[in-house]
This record gives C-alpha cells, sequence and structure tokens, in this order.
C-alpha cells in the first residue's frame, strides 16, 4: 500500500512539472462511475469521504481542498462549471505558476476513450464530488 502511494506521488510530480508520463501506476476504472475514479485517483489526497485527509496529504505543500464544503462556500450553490474545470485544468496555473493538484484532463486523455470520454470522466466525477456535500 504504502508502495503504490509512493509510485502514485512520483508519477503525479511527473505530471506537476509539466513532463509527460508514459504509463499511469493506477487502475484503470470506469468513466461511469465517479465514486470509482474519485476512490482510484483523488482519494490518495483528498480522502476517500472528500475532506482532505488522504494519506499523501501530508506530503503537500499545500492541504487538499476540503471537497464537501464547496457548496457552503458557494452560497448554497454547488459550483460545478468550475469544479470541472478545476479537475481538468483548464484553470491550472495560478499566479505563483504551479499548482498540487494533478492536471487530471491531460492524465485522462492518455488514457483509452479519446475526448469524449475525457469529458464523461471528469462529467462524473463533477457528480460525485457534488453527491458528497455536506448538509447546509
Ligand atoms: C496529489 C494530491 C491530489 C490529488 C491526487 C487530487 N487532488 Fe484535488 N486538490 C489537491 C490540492 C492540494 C488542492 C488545493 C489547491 C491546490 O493547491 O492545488 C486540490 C483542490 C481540488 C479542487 C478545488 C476545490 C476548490 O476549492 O475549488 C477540486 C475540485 C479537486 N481538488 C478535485 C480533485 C479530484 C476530482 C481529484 C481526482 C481526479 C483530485 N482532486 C485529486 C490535491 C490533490
Amino acid at each position: 500500500m504504502l508502495m503504490r502511494i509512493t509510485l502514485t506521488i512520483f508519477a503525479l510530480a511527473v505530471v506537476g512539472l509539466g513532463q509527460t508520463i508514459k504509463t499511469v501506476p493506477t487502475k484503470p476504472t470506469s468513466p461511469t462511475s465517479g465514486k470509482e475514479m474519485f476512490n482510484e485517483y483523488c482519494a490518495v489526497c483528498h480522502g476517500k469521504d472528500g475532506q482532505g485527509g488522504g494519506p499523501a496529504a501530508t506530503a503537500l505543500k499545500k492541504k487538499p481542498a476540503d471537497l464537501t464544503q464547496l457548496t457552503v462556500h458557494n452560497s448554497g450553490k454547488f459550483p460545478d462549471t468550475r469544479v470541472a474545470r478545476y479537475i481538468e485544468g483548464e484553470d491550472q496555473l495560478d499566479a505563483h505558476g504551479t499548482r498540487d493538484m494533478p492536471i487530471w484532463g491531460s492524465i485522462f486523455k492518455s488514457m483509452a476513450g479519446g475526448s469524449a470520454t475525457t469529458r464523461m470522466r471528469v462529467a462524473n466525477l463533477t457528480d460525485y464530488i457534488k453527491s458528497l456535500q455536506a448538509a447546509k
């Protein structure tokens, strides 16, 4: 388990530097299951419950966002467009030039399925995060 987490972080770090990776050391997931993708790709940092306490969280400079509070922090409305763009990485690279979170759009595009599948992955992950929102 520890080994696998280490490998995952390494690969993600390479992506973060803008280099290409040939293999993704995570198991393939169904693009139709937001939950399966979340547990496989996101929980290592954000935690299975989405609250930001995954096993890799302490290795990061920045604490992973608590994904259960997005609706609360957006005046009671889940910010779906912003979340989807954030996952995909279109709003990436703020003024400081880097971000700790991987650019999932590029990783998903390197998997089988093409751009329609990438969009499906992002949409289903966004829906899953929506389902994790804390009650107001
Ligand atoms: C390597 C650790 C890591 C992984 C893996 C990761 N994230 Fe993140 N994520 C972060 C960090 C750290 C932040 C806080 C912002 C920043 O500095 O990047 C963040 C922020 C976010 C945000 C922005 C929340 C907001 O406040 O708007 C969303 C949405 C998100 N992550 C979704 C995901 C999804 C979906 C996945 C899996 C496909 C994922 N993350 C995988 C580390 C990670």
